[in-house]
Order: C-alpha cells, then sequence, then structure tokens
C-alpha cells in the first residue's frame, strides 16, 4: 500500500507514501480510501490528516502507470475526492513541499487546507496538452477567484503557497503553518472536530459560490489574448473554457463539462505530442549500458579552449553554474575578445532585468584565462572549442593529453569531424567524448553527446550528469558525420536546394516551413548562421561523397559572396542594422539561370510537399540514424530537433510527427517523391526500420 495510516490522538493520519513525489498511482489511491474508510469507522478517530511523506503532498498523476489501464483504474481520483467529500468526519489536508495537478485537486477535495510557506503550487496539466481533470477547473475558481485560478490554470506555472495564502479573500489554505506542520495540522484537526462535534456543518469547496463582476467582458478578453498567444495548442483556450463552466453551470454541469474537454482534448495530436515530448525528455538521460549509479568523476573546475563564437558560450554555461573555467587561447588579443563577448552578454542580461550586478561580479570572478596550456593541469575537464580543421585538434588534443591530470575528461566540441580519430590522438581515448554544444552555446538548450568507440562509461555518465547542471537537454549520439542534428539537416537542405532547381523562390519554402510550425525556414536559418559554413562542410563532404547529388545554388550563393546577416546580403536582402529578410531579385534570377542551365521547366509546388519533401528527409536520415545505433531511440532524434532546431513543439518532433501521420503514409509520399525526375530517387528508397515498421503497422514510438 503506497500510503501509512496512524493515530495520532484521536485524528487519523494518512501519509501517502510513493516516492519520488507521492504521485497518485492505483496503490496510493487505494490507501487513501482504505485509510479513509478506517478512520470513519473508528469511533476514537475525531478528524483525519492527509500528508505526504518525503519531497512532496503529492506531484500529480504517477507518470508510470501513465498509458496503463491502473492510471484509471476505481478508485479513480475523481472516485477519491468524492469519498473524501463524504466523510463525516473532518479531513484536513497537510500540505508541503509540492502540490501540483492531481495532487492539488485531491487536497481541494478535503474539507480543510493547511500548508507550509514555500510549497510549490500549480496545475501544470497545459503543459501536456491538458486541462486539470478531477475537478481542479472548477474547484480552484471557488477558492481563488475566477481570475488568479485561470492564470495559474493557463500558465500551468508554480506559485509559493505563501503569495497565495496573502491573497485578499482567499480560501485556498485556512492556514499557513510556520514551524512544525504536522503538528499544526493535528492542533487544526482537533479544534475542527470539536466545532463539528457542536454541529458545524464541514465545508466543501463545491458548496462555494463563483463570481465575476464583469463575467462576460472578462471572458472575452481572455479568449482574446489567450487565443492570439497560443496559436498551435488547444489546451489554453480549453482551460478558458472549463474556468468559464465553473462561472456559468451549477458545480456538477460544470464537472461534466471539464470531462468533456479533458477527453476531447487527451486525442488531440497536440496532445499526444506533448505527452510524447514529456515522457521523451526524461528518456534522454537512460542509456541501456550506463544505469543510473554508475559512479561518476568530480568537476570541479574546468578548462575551455579557444575563446571564440563557441567557447564563450561554452564558458558562460559553467559560469552560470558557479563552475570556475580558466579560458586558453593563442594570443592575447583573442582572450581580451572572448572575455568582452561574454562580459558584455551578462551586461545586457543585467539591462534586461534578467540578471543581478552582484551576480555578473561573481560569475566573471569565476573566469580565469591563460595562454599557457600548464594552467590547465588542475581543471577536470577541458572543452575544446578551437578551428574545425583535423590538424588544429590534433595538436591541441595532443598538448591536453599531456598537460591535464590522470581522469581529467577532454571533450572536443567538434561539429563534423571523428571524434574516434580525435580521441586517439591522446594516450587516454577512455576519457575522450564529444560535447557537440549549438550555437548561441550559453542559450541553446540541446547538448549532443557524443559517445566515442572507446569513451569510458563513467566519462559518459559525468558529462550526461554535468550537462544537466548546465541545464542542457543532453542526448546520446554515435559517432557519424554530423552526429545525430547536423547529419540529418543535411537531407533537409538537399531538399531544399532541390525545391529551389524545381521552381521554388527561398521565401516560398521558408513561409510554408514557418507555416508548418518551424521557428525559420532553411534560408533564413542559412542567412543567420551563416552561409559560409555550410558551404566549408560541403567542399568536403561533397569530394567525400562525389555521387551524392546536390543542388549548387547554395554554392553559387557563397561565389557571390552572400554568407548572409553578416555579410548584409544572404538568400535575402537586408537593410544595415535590421534583420528583416527581403526577397531578393539577384538571387532569384541567380537561382532562374541555374535552373535554366540545367534544362529544369519550373513548376508550381504546393506547400505541402515542400514540407513533407524537407520532414520526410529528416524522418528518413533518423530512421538510418536510429537503426545503426547512432541514436538510442526515436524520440532522442526528436528531442534534438525540439532542442536544437527549432520544430515546432505542437509536432513532437520529426519522428513523432511521422507517426501522427501515419508510417504507411509516409513510405507512400517517398514512393511519390522517388518518381520525380529532379530529386535524389536513391535518397528517397524508404530506411529498412522505416519500411519495416510501416508494413507491420507500427510506429517509431
Ligand atoms: N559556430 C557554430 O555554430 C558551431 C556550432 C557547433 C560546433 N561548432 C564547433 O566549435 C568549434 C569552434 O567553432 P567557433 O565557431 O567557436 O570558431 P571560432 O573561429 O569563432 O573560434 C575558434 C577560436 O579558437 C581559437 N584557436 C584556434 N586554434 C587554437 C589553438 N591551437 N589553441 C587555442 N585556441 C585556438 C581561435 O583563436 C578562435 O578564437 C569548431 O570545432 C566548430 O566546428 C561551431
Amino acid at each position: 500500500m503506497s500510503a501509512s495510516y496512524e493515530l495520532r490522538g484521536n485524528v487519523a493520519v494518512i501519509t501517502l507514501d510513493n516516492p519520488p513525489v507521492n504521485g497518485l498511482g492505483y496503490a496510493t489511491r487505494v490507501g487513501i480510501t482504505d485509510g479513509l474508510a478506517r478512520a470513519i469507522a473508528d469511533p476514537a478517530v475525531a478528524a483525519v490528516v492527509l500528508t505526504g511523506a518525503g519531497k512532496a503532498f503529492s506531484g500529480g498523476a504517477d507518470i508510470r502507470e501513465f498509458g496503463s489501464p491502473k492510471a484509471i483504474a476505481e478508485p479513480n481520483l475523481l472516485s477519491v475526492i468524492l469519498a473524501l467529500e463524504a466523510s463525516n468526519k473532518p479531513v484536513v489536508a497537510a500540505i508541503h513541499s509540492v502540490c501540483m495537478g492531481g495532487g492539488l485537486e485531491l487536497a481541494l477535495g478535503c474539507h480543510y487546507r493547511v500548508a507550509a510557506p514555500g510549497a510549490q503550487i500549480s496545475f501544470p496539466e497545459v503543459k501536456l496538452g491538458l486541462i486539470p481533470g478531477a475537478g481542479g477547473t472548477q474547484r480552484l475558481p471557488r477558492v481563488l477567484g475566477v481570475e488568479t485560478a485561470l492564470n495559474l490554470i493557463v500558465s500551468g506555472e508554480t506559485v509559493k503557497s505563501e503569495l497565495l495564502a496573502q491573497l485578499p479573500g482567499q480560501k485556498l489554505f485556512d492556514k499557513l503553518i510556520d514551524g512544525d506542520l504536522m503538528a499544526g495540522a493535528l492542533a487544526f484537526a482537533a479544534e475542527r472536530a470539536g466545532e463539528v462535534a457542536q454541529g458545524a456543518p464541514l465545508p466543501l469547496v463545491r458548496n462555494l459560490k463563483v463570481a465575476h463582476p464583469n463575467a462576460d467582458a472578462y471572458l472575452q478578453f481572455v479568449r482574446n489574448t489567450v487565443g492570439a498567444m497560443s496559436r498551435n495548442f488547444p489546451a489554453p483556450l480549453q482551460c478558458v473554457e472549463a474556468v468559464a463552466a465553473s462561472l456559468k453551470l451549477p458545480f456538477d454541469a460544470g464537472m461534466r463539462k471539464e470531462r468533456e474537454i479533458f477527453l476531447a482534448l487527451m486525442m488531440t495530436p497536440e496532445c499526444k505530442a506533448m505527452r510524447h515530448v514529456f515522457m521523451a525528455e526524461r528518456a534522454t538521460s537512460k542509456i541501456p549500458d550506463v544505469p543510473a549509479d554508475t559512479p561518476t568523476r568530480a568537476v570541479a573546475k574546468v578548462a575551455v579552449i579557444g575563446a571564440g563564437t563557441m567557447g564563450g558560450g561554452i564558458a558562460m554555461n559553467f559560469l552560470n553554474a558557479g563552475v570556475p573555467v580558466v579560458m586558453l587561447e593563442m594570443k592575447p588579443e583573442a582572450l581580451d575578445k572572448g572575455v568582452a563577448t561574454i562580459r558584455r552578454n551578462y551586461e545586457a542580461q543585467v539591462r534586461k532585468g534578467k540578471l543581478k550586478q552582484d551576480k555578473l561580479d561573481a560569475r566573471m570572478g569565476l573566469l580565469a584565462t591563460t595562454l599557457s596550456y600548464a594552467d590547465l593541469a588542475d581543471a577536470d575537464l577541458g572543452v575544446e572549442a578551437v578551428f574545425e580543421d583535423i590538424a588544429v585538434k590534433e595538436q591541441v588534443f595532443k598538448q591536453l593529453d599531456a598537460v591535464m591530470k590522470p581522469g581529467a575528461i577532454l571533450a572536443t566540441n567538434t561539429s563534423t569531424l571523428d571524434v574516434n580519430r580525435i580521441a586517439a590522438f591522446t594516450k587516454r581515448p577512455q576519457d575522450v567524448i564529444g560535447t557537440h554544444f549549438f550555437s548561441p552555446a550559453n542559450v541553446m538548450k540541446l547538448l549532443e553527446v557524443v559517445r566515442g568507440e572507446k569513451t569510458a562509461k563513467d566519462v559518459l555518465a559525468t558529462v550526461m550528469q554535468l550537462g544537466k547542471k548546465i541545464k542542457k537537454t543532453c542526448v546520446v549520439s554515435g559517432v557519424c558525420d554530423g552526429f545525430i542534428g547536423n547529419r540529418m539537416i543535411e537531407q533537409y537542405s538537399r531538399q531544399a536546394g532541390f525545391l529551389l532547381e524545381e521552381g521554388c523562390t527561398p521565401e516560398q519554402v521558408d513561409k510554408a516551413v514557418e507555416k508548418f510550425g518551424f521557428a525559420m525556414g532553411p534560408f533564413r536559418m542559412g542567412d543567420l548562421a551563416g552561409n559560409d559554413v555550410g558551404w566549408y562542410i560541403r567542399k568536403r563532404r561533397y569530394v567525400e561523397k562525389p555521387n551524392l547529388r546536390y543542388s549548387k545554388t547554395a554554392d553559387l550563393l557563397c561565389e557571390m559572396g552572400r554568407f548572409g546577416q553578416k555579410t548584409g546580403a544572404g538568400w535575402y536582402d537586408y537593410v544595415p542594422g535590421k534583420r528583416d529578410a527581403i526577397a531578393s531579385q539577384v538571387v532569384n534570377d541567380m537561382i532562374a539561370k541555374h535552373r535554366a542551365a540545367l534544362g529544369i521547366t519550373p513548376r508550381k509546388i504546393s506547400d505541402d510537399e515542400i514540407v513533407h519533401r524537407l520532414v520526410w528527409a529528416l524522418v528518413n536520415e533518423g530512421a538510418k540514424i536510429v537503426e545503426e545505433g547512432i541514436a538510442l531511440r526515436a524520440s532522442d532524434i526528436d528531442m534534438v530537433y525540439l532542442t536544437g532546431y527549432g520544430f515546432p513543439l505542437h509536432r513532437g518532433g520529426p519522428m513523432c510527427y511521422a507517426d501522427t501521420v501515419g508510417l504507411f503514409n509516409v513510405v507512400q509520399a517517398m514512393k511519390r517523391f522517388q518518381r520525380n525526375p529532379h530529386d535524389d530517387a536513391a535518397f528517397w528508397e524508404p530506411a529498412p526500420l522505416l519500411a519495416r515498421l510501416a508494413a507491420e503497422g507500427k510506429t517509431f514510438s
């Protein structure tokens, strides 16, 4: 039983006990109703206190039961709450630490609530594409008023108990208890029992009135603002409708409305995508042969080699986490420039009110610089971010190997070079690993952790743990050209190039992709990142793969010196000092000329074809990456694309989106693309894993 029962004087204490956060799994729910029945049956019991063991009152639903019959088996949460309401002895929720989702709904079903200060109160359901489904949308407005309740439910944000307790007229908490919560709750429960013995009625949240002085105007205002802010997500607007029901309908009818909305949302692709992402995020840290209890190495000091674009951003991650950094460069000017950029970034945060001056000073105080490798001797981790040139990497890794202490980890930020080859430059290949940060490294969530052939398990475990500490989404990748993200983006970029040759303009492609939900289309993205980066990579890559056809338009663009925003011109024209992309006649003429030289007659290409050639290109390459074991699971690929490449969250990542459309349909589309004489028919042969899953009617997940 995941809830314990104990008698303290004449008060029965039911303690949820389902670590880590007392999720309301089946056994816990049974524990509550059994405990309650026992308390009601025992004449020695006058009142009940319901609380949680350890680190939470309750974090809500038990995610381990998601999708299983146990999640909805009786007594389900609604039934548990009904049982609490029906108790003839007062039930007091003693809330501390964490009280979220179903946990908060449970508390709202009790007659009274007392709370410790600092408890985190929230309804996070909206973040999973849902609304609270066990009365939360009907009861919270009754205790906090419509506006505060709606803010909490629509945002999913966490608010501290003491802040809510200060709100005028709030009825969420009957008492805030500083000090010993259990002692306070027991005393409170005994007092209420005394009152009930005198004939006082037991209060129920459902019986409280909800009102708003300007209900219709307020609701219309909220529908407009929430609708505008939540474009691709249906849940936030449905939160509004559910709360509106609390205002407009009697309690039980409001409950039925809540249920109706909840069940309808469950079936939406957006909700499925968000639940997928929730689980996918947790899955990234699971590495089958590196269990969670694998020992890790202590990392108290980090060396960053190279203070350029990436080195500076990487250093900031560690400084933000309070880890001292020493940065090495070849010349003092480069160090000065790197340090100045870091300081400027922090100063911008201070100006925006996101960072306090004393924090800036503390972080800069953790940063040391050097021109000498000897100064890296006491670092526990070295992250290399020098030029993308294997000869330079060789020189750097040999020096790091010579000076760094035994057991220190040597990481490379290379985007395209072979991590195994880099490891072989040292006498400690087991201590070498790839840490592929994304630009800007202090902002982007994604960290691809590249596991070399010889990378030791504890090195991998250490870097994964450290990645979490610097607040990254860490995804393990095997060694291959481009790792997970860039290997897939190559196919996406090739398709974007073919689309230009066949009749599209850059803006047409970008618009279609952005309408699908990407933060930025491929050409605007190229202009932002610098088209020369891809040019440089293609020069190497397509020498190694002479048979792989790609569109030369991007090379022609670079030959025109149009590297993107940094040169004031790329796929688009730019007005100095502005970032707005303006369609470029020069570029469109260049594309038309190139198209004519290839003998292609332009055709009108639909947005649907544009989007699906790009996205299915990601998926086909992604399927190969899973099959080869480069990615541990398809959902890791989704996390890479969601956190590193601006893939629309409401679609759940490329592999999840393919599952949603149906793999059979994806394969059919690929067969159609194969018949296009200007495309790469060999590439569109569905990857074996994809073909197999489609044939068996299965999904990647
Ligand atoms: N820029 C990106 O978007 C990006 C993204 C992911 C990974 N990367 C990778 O990160 C690495 C660095 O890229 P970047 O964009 O920061 O380059 P960058 O040119 O901005 O910076 C490289 C820095 O390394 C220094 N350097 C070169 N050789 C050195 C040596 N022997 N010892 C010490 N310092 C040396 C240079 O002076 C320069 O300041 C490359 O491997 C690149 O492929 C870049």
